[in-house]
């Protein structure tokens, strides 16, 4: 029996290989160095995890709407309103279950057939598929580290059409921790503003930014509130990427829309996880202080070991907890291939995990998290520092 097209056309994840391999080695008693993993290495804080324990003992376990409990969109609602100073309601936000499905639903919402939605790399992971499942079409905007991960302004004007739906903005960026400058980011608002094009906004890592101010096309331009759409959620800022809730923000009409889907296939999010994220976004904040000083801390140690590797070039990331580093100069010079290639051999020889560039569409790199030890860290760049040296 046939599948359908839509799958059949999805691509698997290249990093999928290599996460097996790495977990199949650590299960066989090997010493492996897993800098792939996409989540902070911290424990839900306790005032969120007693949240979620009384919410059972009172009974919070039916369904709710399937927009979420009124309570955390208000909650939501006022912290948008905080942190872009722009007024939003509760029916101006929708919960879902991780800033994933949040994605997968705008998507779903806001394209038909063929529409192209702008990309720029290094992207997440998910973005393309997400587009093409709706049956949109992505559209990828190249970036280099020359650029520092910069959109670059003239390719972005080059590559609307007037099938444009949307583009998609993610500062700090998951892969490279890189975030937008203010000049970039008015240079897109300039391009954008008046044409019917949406943006939306992963803020997932709007809270983990090392002594940079957070900024987005809103908190730049208040008059772009109706055409941006607002992407977050509480698995980073406060280590809860288990418990799967996610926030939108976007006009009633879009909110509406993203509704119907939900009621329609998930229904609402975990009732229980809805109240650990009311207490994670209205309760005491420390929780994030500490785990924001140990990345920045972390940050520092890696990037200048990092970069003392020959072959290799790393941009010090202004927020999440991401390294991207470059290895064109290594692998030109070098038997392997590409990012895969170099990916598979450093896992094999050296036995440290980290994911192919080619996954964020951009070759000759690989993506390292930074949410680990220090202890961890230092040994896994001495690995990668072998590796290099002896290849
Ligand atoms: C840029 C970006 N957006 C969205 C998500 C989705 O987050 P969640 O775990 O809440 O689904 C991630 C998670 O890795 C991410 O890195």
């Amino acid at each position: 029996m046939e599948l359908s097209n839509r799958v059949k056309n999805l691509k698997p994840s290249i990093t999928l290989e290599i996460t097996a391999k790495a977990n199949a080695m650590k299960k066989q008693g090997i010493d492996v160095v897993g800098f792939g993993a996409g989540e902070p290495d911290f424990d839900t804080p306790e005032n969120i995890k007693k949240a979620a324990i009384k919410a059972i003992e009172d009974g919070k376990t039916k369904y709710t709407p399937a927009a979420g409990i009124l309570e955390l969109r208000d909650a939501v609602a006022k912290i948008f309103t905080e942190d872009y100073g722009v007024e939003y309601s509760a029916e101006e936000v929708i919960i879902s279950c991780g800033g994933k499905h949040s994605l997968y639903n705008i998507f779903q919402a806001i394209l038909n057939n063929e529409d192209e939605v702008i990309i720029p790399a290094p992207y997440w992971v998910s973005y393309p598929s997400m587009v093409e499942l709706a049956g949109g079409k992505p559209v990828i905007l190249p970036s280099s580290i020359e650029e520092n991960f910069q959109i670059n302004l003239k390719k972005l004007k080059n590559a609307i059409t007037p099938k444009t739906k949307a583009i998609v903005l993610n500062s700090p960026s998951n892969p490279s921790g890189m975030i937008y400058s203010k000049e970039t980011l008015h240079g897109i608002i300039e391009i954008v503003k008046d044409k019917e094009i949406f943006i939306i906004s992963d803020d997932i890592y709007n809270k983990l930014v090392y002594d940079v101010e957070f900024l987005n096309v809103l908190i730049l331009d208040k008059s772009l509130k109706d055409k941006t759409i607002i992407v977050n959620g509480v698995s980073k800022t406060y280590s809860m990427t288990g418990w799967r809730i996610g926030f939108t923000g976007a006009t009633k009409d879009i909110i509406s829309a993203i509704n119907k889907i939900q009621s329609q296939s998930t229904s609402n999010p975990t009732s229980i996880a809805q109240y650990a994220a009311l207490e994670a976004i209205t309760g005491d904040q420390s929780s994030v202080e500490v785990m924001k000083k140990a990345f920045k801390k972390r940050r520092d140690l890696a990037i200048e070991k990092l970069n003392t590797i020959p072959g290799l070039k790393c941009l010090k990331p202004d927020g999440a907890f991401y390294l991207f580093p470059d290895v064109s100069e290594f692998i030109k010079k070098s038997k392997f291939e590409n990012s895969v290639d170099f990916c598979k051999n450093l896992l094999e020889k050296e036995k440290v995990a980290v994911v192919p560039g080619s996954a964020f569409g951009v070759e000759n790199t690989f993506r390292m998290s930074f949410a680990l030890s220090d202890e961890n860290i230092l040994k896994g760049i001495e690995r990668i520092r072998n590796f290099i040296i002896n290849a």
